[in-house]
């Protein structure tokens, strides 16, 4: 399908890209493609960023009928454009797109319209030290109609926005609270799907854990309240002993990229990564018996992140020494080091632009 071109008439000043924060600059430039029942996905183009036009009953604005993914551009070290494991994210796209009763849309399709507005922003992308470009692909309802059921037609669009540490504390630790008030989702929900109602839901959670000076929320199963899911923002790791831990995925627990790379990093290095439910007793009792060595997030906006410190009800649990702690380290150095093109790719998860 070809792929039409429309410049912006005039192109923004760069950031500087040593104050780069989180998702609040857009390149000049972004990806559009529209669905609809007889002509199906069509119309692939870029043009200049700018606002979306759509009437007020548009569906998603009423009803939320949407997904989208976040992924990566890094600049390697020699000033070449490479993605990290795009085929990833845009099979979890689809995966997305059946729980929320949107079309499925071609792979081929979406890699190549992608870097096809990569090379037209190339130089949007940061070479930095911790920089990248994030990419958001999103897709929308658009219909307009009142009544409930899935759109007829959509918008995909795509835009970008150079990065830095998503967290204000960089690679430092961060303060997590667990909830026992609210859950993010349930089982047969919608949790596993890249939907913004999942992250619409964590609002109000996440202002309370600010109030109390915490990063993020640790969410439990939304059943028993008892299981350790995710952070809403990244996937969660333990280090008990010498195993390193992850909530197994169960349907109501975002299946992470970055989450995936870990336990893939993690075994090939001879270590024992399993996927299992761990409850937030047990995560209490390690750590008093010493053994929780370390915690850490996991995710594309925030890479890993190591956890200094958890509160759970009245009790508040100093991770290690509250520094970084030894495997936390070795996997950000390792898989920065792959998504910069520094290091080899034994995996095969680069992917040149
Ligand atoms: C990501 O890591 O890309 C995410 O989508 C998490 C968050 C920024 C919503």
């Amino acid at each position: 399908m070809e792929i039409k071109v429309t410049r912006a008439a005039q192109l923004k000043p760069k950031p500087d890209e040593n104050r780069l924060g989180f998702g609040q600059i857009f390149t000049d430039h972004m990806l559009n493609l529209d669905y609809s029942p007889d002509k199906g996905w069509h119309d692939p183009r870029v043009e200049p960023y700018g606002p979306i036009a759509m009437p007020p009953s548009a569906m998603v604005l009423h009803y939320g009928q949407a997904i989208f993914e976040g992924l990566k551009a890094y600049r390697n070290p020699a000033g070449k454009i490479q993605l990290f494991r795009p085929r990833a994210n845009i099979e979890r796209l689809n995966r997305s797109a059946k729980r929320m009763c949107i079309p499925q849309m071609d792979p081929d399709l979406l890699l190549e319209s992608l870097k096809t507005l990569l090379r037209i922003e190339q130089d949007w992308v940061p070479g930095a030290a911790g920089t990248s470009l994030y990419i958001r692909p999103t897709v929308i309802a658009t219909d307009p109609f009142l009544g409930v059921r899935a759109s007829h037609t959509y918008r995909y669009f795509v835009i970008l926005s150079p990065v830095g540490a998503y967290y204000a504390e960089g690679f430092n630790p961060v303060k997590i609270w667990v909830t026992r008030d609210y859950v993010r989702a349930v089982r047969g929900g919608v949790g596993e799907a890249k939907t913004p109602g999942n992250y619409a839901a964590s609002l109000l959670a996440g202002e309370e854990a600010h109030r109390a000076g915490y990063t993020q929320v640790l969410w439990l199963d939304g059943v028993e309240q008892k299981y350790v899911e995710e952070v809403g923002a990244m996937n969660i790791f333990f280090v008990i002993d010498d195993e390193v831990v992850t909530p197994a995925l169960n349907g109501s627990i975002l299946p992470g990229v970055t989450r995936d790379s870990v336990l893939t990093l993690a075994r090939h290095w001879g270590i024992k990564a399993s996927e299992r439910r761990i409850g937030i007793d047990e995560v209490m009792a390690a750590h008093a018996a010493g053994r929780l060595k370390e915690i850490f997030g996991a995710g594309t906006a925030a890479v890993i992140s190591p956890v200094g410190e958890l509160k759970y009800g009245d009790q508040t649990l100093t991770v290690g020494d509250g520094k970084v702690g030894p495997l936390s380290q070795r996997l950000y150095d390792e898989l920065v080091a792959i998504q910069y093109g520094k290091a080899p790719d034994p995996m095969g998860w680069v992917e040149p632009v």
